[in-house]
């Protein structure tokens, strides 16, 4: 399962490097937003930056939700460098659009993604990612592994090449289940990542260790 994390920030994506288990980059205009990046410039500096600390995909999203302005606006994304998947909602001209890119050569991650159906029209569509937002579900009162479940059974079966990609992820456990359920990516915010390391065992253990190392 490749490891993905879900911020634009900057120092977050170098840390998550250097711990050397980074598979890409995963932004939305909210993440963007928070970063203060402003205006066309900036965002495609924002994103080469990114591209220079990550090896692997790095999602860059589309403001626009008319099929002719999604094509436009995917094409500049994807000139800014070859690591940009353009990222695409899951609205109707999206999917169009999921396959125009498809078929000329650009690679899309299909965005905010809650139910089976749409990630069976992300996979027709051709999408190299699809992106189930389990968090948000969670924080609805349902069951977002439940759907990852559905999709990951449902990709085997018919055969997408279409790779899941684990969204909205709120803590280690998301992970830890969505490796249980097969899915091929999850992105995560640095904490969740880091959560990962922790057991009070090891600490525990570590420490008498330590004490016991300084009798030898
Ligand atoms: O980037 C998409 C997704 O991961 C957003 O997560 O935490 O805003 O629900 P969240």
């Amino acid at each position: 399962m490749k490891f993905f994390i879900d911020t634009a920030n900057l120092a977050q994506i170098q840390e998550a490097h250097d711990l050397g288990i980074l598979d890409g980059v995963t932004t939305n205009p909210s993440l963007m937003a928070k970063e203060g990046v402003k205006g066309a410039d900036a965002i495609i500096e924002h994103y080469r930056k990114i591209c220079e600390i990550v090896d692997g995909d790095v999602s860059a999203e589309v403001f626009s939700t008319k099929f002719e302005d999604i094509i436009e606006e995917g094409k500049k994304l994807a000139a800014i460098h070859k690591k940009i998947i353009v990222k695409v909602p899951m609205i109707k001209d999206g999917v169009k659009a999921i396959k125009w890119f498809t078929d000329n050569g650009i690679a899309t991650n299909c965005t905010l993604v809650f139910s089976a159906g749409q990630a069976i029209l992300a996979a027709k569509a051709g999408a190299k990612y699809v992106s189930p937002f389990v968090g948000r579900i969670d924080d609805s009162g349902w069951d977002g592994m439940e759907l990852v479940s559905q999709i990951t059974h449902i990709y085997q079966l018919q055969n997408y090449k279409t790779e899941v990609l684990v969204a909205s992820i709120r803590n280690p456990n998301h992970i830890i289940r969505a490796a249980e359920l097969g899915a091929d990516v999850i992105t995560s915010p640095l904490s969740s990542i880091l959560g990962l390391l922790y057991h009070p065992l090891t600490d525990i253990g570590l420490a008498k260790f330590l004490e016991d190392a300084k009798k030898m």
